[in-house]
């Protein structure tokens, strides 16, 4: 079984639509931070797009999705980059390459865990991403701000984003991150 959690208006073809608030694509109105309807280790994938940013303690969702997934299951999560995430008030969060790792065990993969945080060594990272455009340009910092500090220059880039070219961007959202997390295998 797969999820997609918090799926709004967005319909995924071969997951199961779960979301707070009620929608023509949501089969099950829930907080994904209490999904007693899944049972315990029965879930392949749990898909959030731009959602955890809205969950105000990603702590108890973690935990939830964890709980849910099949070990060796995948949580798929896409985030806004950066602080200026945090520029809508609906966010509670910022992302960056490290956030997530605080969900992760130190398992040789190429990061050092946070030892303070290993209370949450729930998943173990497979991988982090920032989409293709945006991985350019966060190494020009001046390019960036130049884009982000001019409206209409931002308008400009998110429009061509819209287009075929970027279609590799989701709904030419832009900075995002997709981070991939695998809850370990029972017996690792
Ligand atoms: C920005 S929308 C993203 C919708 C969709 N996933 C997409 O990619 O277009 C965020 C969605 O998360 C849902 N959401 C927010 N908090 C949630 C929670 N605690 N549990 C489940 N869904 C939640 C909202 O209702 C909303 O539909």
């Amino acid at each position: 079984m797969k999820v997609n959690l918090g799926c709004g208006n967005v319909r995924k073809p071969g997951y199961v639509g779960v979301d707070i608030f009620p929608g023509p694509e949501v089969d099950i109105v829930a907080d994904g931070r209490f999904m007693p309807f899944f049972k315990s280790d029965s879930v392949d994938v749990v898909y959030a797009s731009h959602v955890a940013e809205h969950v105000v303690d990603l702590y108890p969702l973690m935990k939830e999705v964890h709980r849910i997934l099949k070990p060796g299951g995948r949580l798929i999560a896409l985030v806004p980059y950066g602080l200026r995430s945090l520029y809508d008030p609906n966010h509670y969060h910022a992302f960056n390459e490290t956030t997530f790792r605080f969900f992760t065990r130190n398992n040789g993969s190429g990061h050092e865990a946070n030892r303070s945080l290993q209370r949450f060594p729930l998943f173990d990272e497979e991988s982090t991403r920032l989409d293709s455009l945006t991985q350019f340009i966060r190494f020009i910092p001046k390019l960036q701000f130049a884009i982000e500090s001019r409206p209409k220059i931002a308008w400009l880039v998110s429009r061509a984003q819209s287009t075929a070219l970027f279609r590799v961007l989701p709904k030419g959202r832009w900075p995002q991150l997709v981070v991939i997390l695998r809850k370990p295998e029972a017996n690792t």
